[in-house]
Order: C-alpha cells, then structure tokens, then sequence
C-alpha cells in the first residue's frame, strides 16, 4: 500500500537505544558479581573477552549523559542476574542492587525511561553447572530473580522484557555461548526444546508476577523476529517459508502471547519425539500469562526454500542470524534482491515494514523495537571525529518503514536500536560496531575508553527532537 499521507509517531513514542550488560558494562567480578556464561565460555578467536568491554560500570553516569544529550526519552538494557545473584540463586549482592539503583535513577534523573530485560545471554556460570535451562528447577530459580527485581526496582522501572532472544538461544545458542547440552544426551533436539519449554514456562510465570506485584508496569516478552520470505511462487517453497517461520518466529509469539504451542512446530517436534514433557501446572501457566506489548529484535528478514533431507553441518553456524536449514523443513536461500553489511547480514528496511504488519495482524498487541542496527567497523579521526554515513543510512531507512507501519495501523511503542554506545559484538568482538557513542578502545588494547559522538549522534539527536520527521542526513 502507497500511503497519500503517512501517519506522525505517537507523542510519547519511546526513542532510544540498547545495550545488554555482559556487553557493556565489564567490571566482570567486580563488587561481588558472579561469573555468568559469557564470563566462563571460550571466546571466538581473535575476539576480545568480556572482562572490560566498554566499562559502562564505571562510566554509567557519563554514557547516560550523552544519552541524555540525544534526547533519549528510553533506554533499554539488561540486568545481569550475576550482579544481583552472584550464584544465581541464594544471597543478594547488595552492589550490585545498588549500581542498578544507580543506573535507573540517573537514567530517571533525565527523564528517560528504563526498559530493563531481565535476561540477556548470560546465565550465572553456577546455574549451568546445576544443569541450566535443562534442569527443571529453572523456572524457579528465574521467577525467584524476577521477584527480585521487581521488589528492588519496580517502583521505577514500568518496562521490562523477558528474556532477550529466546528464539535465537533456542536455535543457536552454542554459538552465543549458551544453551547446555549433557554429554550424554542422545536426544539433542529434545532436550534442546526441553531447556525452550522451561524458559517459556519461567517467561510466563514472571509475566504473570509482574502483573500481581506492580499492577502499573508492562511487560513483555523480546525474541528476535525475521519475517521468512519463500525464495519463490513455487508452492513448496512457501512451504518451506512457513515452516522456518513457525520454528523461528511464530512458536515464540503464540506461546507468549495465546499460551499455546505453534501446532506446526508441535508437529515437526512429534515426528522427531522430541516434545517437551509438561511438569503439572505448566499448561495453566502459559495460558495465565498476558504480554502487555511484544518487545521484538530486528536486523534482516530470512529467506528459505524447500528443503532436501541432509542437516547442517556442526561448523556451518556462524551466528544467530545465519544456520538456516532442517532436514525436510527449510532451508536458508541468499535473497539475490538485498544487499548485505560489512559483516555478511542482509539489510532489508522493507522487511521490518513487513514484520511488523504480520506480527500486528497475528497478534494485535503494541511493539516496541527494543533492538536493530549496523554492525560496521568505525574509524576515529585525528580530530576526533567518527563520520559513520552507512549508520545513519540504515537507520534511517528503517525508522522510515515504521513511518510507513504506523500508516499501515500498526501500533508501536518505541524504538530502541542496538546499540546506545559502542559494545562487544556477540561474535566478531570490538571491531564490529553498533553504536551512536564511539568508545575508544580497540580488541586488545583497552585504549583510553574516551567517548566520542559518531556522526549518526547529532543525527539520532535531531531524529528523536523532530519525532521521527527529520530523518535527513545534511
Ligand atoms: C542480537 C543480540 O542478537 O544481536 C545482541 O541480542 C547482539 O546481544 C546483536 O549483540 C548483534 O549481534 P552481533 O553478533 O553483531 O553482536
């Protein structure tokens, strides 16, 4: 549809931008904070680890100030459950509730709203050794740190979203340095969808707390979603598209939002007897829990065709937005009409427009982008400078086709791109570049951790003051 006239962004439209703390914040063991996953696993080669990375616990009060300096009207980032509790359960590390205090009553301070997720990739390294999302306990332990959060922070923060990608833990977690496979496990497929139903259980057991503990708050859940285009008009390749897109999108939201199981996704698990076991009043619990708003990642839309019936190759895996393909199901086809980033990922700002429309027709709930960007390598200047016109362009042309959605009657929330400042990428480390805020460090020499505004600072900055009209790069 060719809008006549486009739609202006809602007034209180949350602007703004994210983070996660195990990619920000560094001070890894510091103040009493536990070792999570990320601070256990083996880095990827060449690949800074996460002991420092933008040392935002120690400049928490400058970054928000340049934050503030935008504009931002929200900020999203995670509370690492290491720093609250360092063994994941038991003792509450007073610090670290203090620093998160800190965070959201400096962010309070300028009148940016803070969205907190309460799990982002990194779960204490002593609960994975309790067997993780594996063990049936699981959901215990997380609504027993979501009740944590919601006593010490819930007076002020009224956004909070579940868990970061839980699609993207569930498909690929290895490669992010999560999901715990037994050694001797003979069902992969099983006890990997296992691990899923706990997290979706806990999700939907916090959502429902959330609700009885802070009856004005909002929460929601944060997968990363990719509308799945069929490589072609070929019947079994729209198929195959719906398949991927139930396995990679739907089983998410349906389950969030109906408290049911994608009977797709359901099916392909049945063949393969892999279907979770339900523990008594797990059924009812799904069913009790009501997203206020589905918080959702994007960066590309996926592409499939028909599938043969050889799997993946262990290897073939790189990151969380590439191992597209099940015997029998899908599997992953190069969109020959998208261009790509400096780190292989499609850019598609049509395709947001797209998700956006199918998410809202299926689920009728408001969105709130609580991630998208452009990973790039960024080069500061003698003078200071980091001239970023690639960033600026990206953004541009997809906060244009949220323009477009809202038009369309989409109803969004806000926007919240990956990422306020720069951090260390899930993969590719430093040299892979997210944000508005230039950190002056490299992948091994911690540098002088300076901040500099790139050039798409002063540009988000007028974006976010003309309420999404200006969108112009002079
Ligand atoms: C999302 C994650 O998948 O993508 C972030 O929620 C991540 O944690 C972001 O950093 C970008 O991915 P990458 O691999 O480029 O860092």
């Amino acid at each position: 549809m060719k809008h006549k006239k486009l739609k202006p962004f809602p007034k209180d439209f949350l602007w703004g931008a994210s983070s996660s703390a195990y990619q920000v914040e560094g001070a890894n063991l510091e103040d009493g904070k536990g070792p999570s996953c990320q601070d256990v696993k083996v880095v990827p080669e060449g690949t800074s680890d996460l002991t420092v990375c933008a040392d935002f616990y120690h400049h928490y009060k400058e970054d928000i100030a340049l934050m503030a300096e935008m504009g931002f009207k929200a900020y999203r980032f995670s509370i690492a459950w290491t720093r609250i509790l360092p063994q994941g359960t038991g003792e509450i590390n007073q610090k670290g509730i203090d620093f998160y205090n800190a965070v959201i009553d400096e962010c309070l301070k300028y009148g940016i709203e803070p969205i907190v997720t309460m799990f982002h990739f990194d779960m204490p390294a002593a609960l994975d050794e309790r067997g993780s999302w594996g063990n049936p306990e699981s959901v215990d332990w997380f609504v027993n740190f979501a009740k944590i959060l919601f006593e010490n922070f819930g007076d002020r923060v009224k956004y909070w979203l579940t868990i970061n990608e839980q699609n993207m833990l569930t498909l690929v977690g290895p490669v992010i340095g999560t999901l715990m496979i037994p050694e001797n496990c003979t069902n992969v497929l099983k006890e990997i969808y296992q691990q899923n139903h706990h997290m979706l259980v806990a999700q939907a057991k916090a959502m429902v707390l959330c609700h009885e503990m802070l009856p004005n708050a909002k929460i929601g859940p944060a997968p990363n979603i990719s509308l799945v285009y069929p490589a072609t008009c070929k019947p079994e390749d729209v198929i195959a598209a719906q398949n991927f897109n139930a396995i990679r999108n739907w089983l998410y939201l349906d389950m969030a939002v109906y408290g049911i199981y994608n009977a797709i996704v359901w099916s392909w698990l049945e063949e393969n007897d892999a279907t979770p076991t339900f523990a008594p009043g797990d059924e009812e619990a799904m069913k009790n829990a009501h997203p206020d708003f589905i918080g959702f990642n994007y960066y590309n839309t996926a592409t499939v065709e028909e599938a043969g019936e050889d799997q993946i190759e262990a290897g073939q895996v790189k990151d969380q937005q590439s191992g597209q393909k099940e015997a029998g199901m899908y599997q992953g086809y190069r969109n020959p009409n998208l261009v790509t980033t400096e780190f292989g990922w499609e850019i598609d700002p049509v395709g947001f427009r797209a998700t956006i429309r199918e998410m809202y027709s299926r689920y009728h709930l408001p969105m709130l982008v609580t991630e998208n960007g452009l990973g790039a390598y960024d080069t500061l200047t003698e003078d200071g400078k980091v001239h970023d016109p690639y960033r600026i362009e990206y953004l541009r042309q997809h906060i244009a086709q949220i323009k477009e959605a809202i038009s369309d009657g989409a109803e969004m929330l806000g926007y919240n791109p990956w990422s306020a400042i720069d951090l260390i990428s899930t993969h590719e480390g430093m040299k892979k570049r997210y944000g508005f805020i230039y950190v002056d460090r490299d992948e091994f020499d911690l540098g002088t951790l300076n901040r500099y505004r790139k050039d798409s600072f002063y540009w988000y900055k007028k974006v976010i003051a003309s309420n999404g009209e200006d969108l112009k790069d002079e």
